[in-house]
C-alpha cells in the first residue's frame, strides 16, 4: 500500500517550489488535487518545446496529481474551495505575499474553517522580517542565502548552481515540515502552519559554510585552496574544494573536454595507495613518502602541487579509465557527468530515475524518478494531468455535487477565467 494512501493535499502551488514538494507527496500516495487558476500554471505554457502542449517545465513537476479549475475571484469558486478545505489533510501554497489574504482566506480563516488542517506555506523570505513582502525565484533565493557568494572563484563572479536548490530545495524542506505536522495532526486533532522561507532552505544547505565563517574568526581555513586569513570575514568562494575535512578537487582527463574531469576526494586513509600508484607514472617513484605529502596537513599546505601531480597522471587517461583505476584504491572519485551521461547511463536507469512516460498532448517524454526509495511502497509515477481534466472527477467524488449543482456553478463562473474587462481608450490630447 502507498505510504500516504487516504492523504488528501489541496494544492494551491505554482511554478516550482511548490509542485515539487506536491509531486513527492504525490508519489508517496497522497491524493494531490492541483487547484489552478483557471488559466492554469504559468509554467503550462513556459519554455514550450511543442506548441499548443503543456510544456515539460509543467509535465516534469506535476506528476500523479488531478487538476481542477477553480476562479478564486468569484463567489462561486470560494464556495468550492472552502468545500474542499473541509475534505483535505493539508492545503499548501507558494503564492506572492498576501495572495490568499487577498482572497480572503488568512491562516486564521482556514484554520476556523478545519481545525485539522495542516497549511504550508512557502515565501521567498518568509511573512515576517524586512523581506517579507517580496517575491523571489529560485536565483534571487540563490543570492540571498548564502550560495552564490560561495561559489566560483575568487577573482570571478559569483555563480549559480545548476541544481535548484532554491525551488526543489526548499520544496523538499516544506514535504519534511508538512509530514511531520500530518503526524502531529493525527495526534492531536490540531493542524498548524508550516512555513518555509526559500532564503531559510538555501541558508540550511549552506550550513558548511558558516562553519568555516565562524572558523575565520580564530584563524585561516588551511584546506582552502584558495588564499584565507583571520578575520577575513567573508568566507571565500573556493572553486572546486571539497568543502570537508578531505581534500578533493576536479581532475581534467582525456580529451580534455567541457565534461571530461574526474572529481577525486584524497581521502587520508588512501593517500598511501594512491601515491604509489600515480608516482613511478609522473616520474616521482617515492611519492608516497615524499614529506611535502606525508600528513593531511603537509597535503592541505601543499595541495596545489598536489593537484598538479594528480593532473599530470591523469593526462594520459579518460574519466572512465582514471575512475577504473582509482575505485580499487578505495579513492572516492565520480566523473563529472553530462546531462546526455545521465540519461543513456545503466545505473540512473536500473534505479528507475529516468523514467519514460506518456503524455495525451506530448507523446513519450520522460522525467526524473522518484529519489526516495521506499521498500513497501515504491512509487508508481503517472503523467502530469491536462488544466482541469479532473474538475468533474473531484466535484462529483470528493465534494458529492451533483449535476445540477454544477452547471450551477459554472454558469456563477466558479471554473473559467473571468472575461477580460476592456481597457478604457486612451485619452488622445488635443493637439
Ligand atoms: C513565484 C512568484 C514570484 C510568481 O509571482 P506572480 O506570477 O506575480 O504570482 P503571485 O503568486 O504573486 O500571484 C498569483 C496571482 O494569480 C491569482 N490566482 C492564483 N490562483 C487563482 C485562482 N485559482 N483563481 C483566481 N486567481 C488566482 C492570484 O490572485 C494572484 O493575482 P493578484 O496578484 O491579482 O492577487 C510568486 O508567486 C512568489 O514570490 N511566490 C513565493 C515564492 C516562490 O515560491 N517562488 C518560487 C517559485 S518557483
Amino acid at each position: 500500500m502507498e505510504a500516504l494512501k487516504g492523504v488528501r493535499i489541496l494544492d494551491m502551488t505554482h511554478v516550482q517550489a511548490g509542485p515539487t514538494c506536491s509531486q513527492l507527496l504525490a508519489w508517496m500516495g497522497a491524493d494531490v488535487i492541483k487547484f489552478e487558476n483557471p488559466q492554469g500554471d504559468a509554467t503550462r505554457g513556459q519554455l514550450r518545446d511543442i506548441p499548443n502542449a503543456d510544456s515539460l517545465y509543467f509535465t516534469m513537476l506535476n506528476c500523479n496529481k488531478r487538476s481542477i479549475t477553480v476562479n478564486m475571484k468569484s463567489a462561486e469558486g470560494k464556495e468550492v474551495f472552502v468545500d474542499l478545505l473541509k475534505k483535505c489533510d493539508i492545503i499548501m501554497e507558494n503564492f506572492g505575499p498576501g495572495v490568499l489574504d487577498r482572497f480572503g482566506f488568512t491562516w486564521e480563516k482556514i484554520r476556523e474553517l478545519n481545525p485539522k488542517i495542516v497549511m504550508g506555506s512557502i515565501k521567498g523570505f518568509g511573512s515576517t522580517g524586512p523581506y517579507a513582502e517580496f517575491k523571489a525565484y529560485e536565483n534571487v533565493a540563490q543570492a540571498m542565502g548564502g550560495s552564490m557568494s560561495t561559489t566560483g572563484v575568487p577573482d570571478g563572479p559569483p555563480f549559480v548552481t545548476g541544481a535548484q536548490i532554491g525551488d526543489s530545495g526548499t520544496g523538499l524542506h516544506l514535504a519534511i515540515g508538512l509530514l511531520a505536522a500530518l503526524r502531529q495532526a493525527e495526534r492531536t486533532g490540531q493542524g498548524q502552519y508550516v512555513e518555509v522561507a526559500m532564503m531559510d532552505g538555501v541558508m540550511n544547505l549552506c550550513r558548511v559554510k558558516f562553519r568555516d565563517h565562524q572558523r575565520l574568526t580564530r584563524g585561516d581555513l588551511p584546506e582552502y585552496s584558495v588564499p584565507t586569513y583571520k578575520d577575513m570575514g567573508e568566507v571565500p568562494r573556493a572553486g572546486n574544494d571539497s568543502g570537508g575535512g578531505q581534500l578533493g578537487n576536479a581532475i581534467h582527463c582525456k580529451p580534455h573536454g567541457a565534461n571530461d574531469w574526474l572529481y577525486i576526494v584524497v581521502q587520508e586513509a588512501v593517500w598511501d595507495a594512491l601515491a604509489k600508484r600515480i608516482g613511478p607514472e609522473i616520474h616521482i617513484p617515492d611519492l608516497a613518502t615524499d614529506p611535502r605529502f606525508a600528513t593531511i596537513g603537509e597535503r592541505r599546505k601543499n595541495q596545489q602541487l598536489m593537484w598538479t601531480l594528480i593532473n599530470k597522471f591523469a593526462e594520459k587517461y579518460t574519466k572512465r579509465e582514471l575512475m577504473a583505476i582509482l575505485n580499487p584504491l578505495d579513492v572516492p572519485c565520480g566523473p563529472i557527468m553530462s546531462t546526455e551521461d545521465l540519461a543513456n547511463d545503466e545505473h540512473v536507469r536500473g534505479r528507475d530515475m529516468w523514467v519514460e512516460l506518456d503524455h495525451p498532448q506530448r507523446g513519450k517524454w520522460f522525467n526524473v524518478g522518484m529519489p526516495i526509495k521506499l521498500s513497501a511502497s515504491p512509487a508508481v509515477i503517472k503523467r502530469s494531468p491536462t488544466l482541469g481534466e479532473h474538475t468533474e472527477e473531484v466535484l462529483k467524488q470528493v465534494l458529492n455535487y451533483d449535476d445540477a449543482r454544477i452547471a450551477a456553478l459554472k454558469e456563477g463562473g466558479a471554473f473559467s477565467a473571468p472575461p477580460k474587462t476592456p481597457k478604457a481608450p486612451k485619452k488622445v490630447l488635443a493637439q
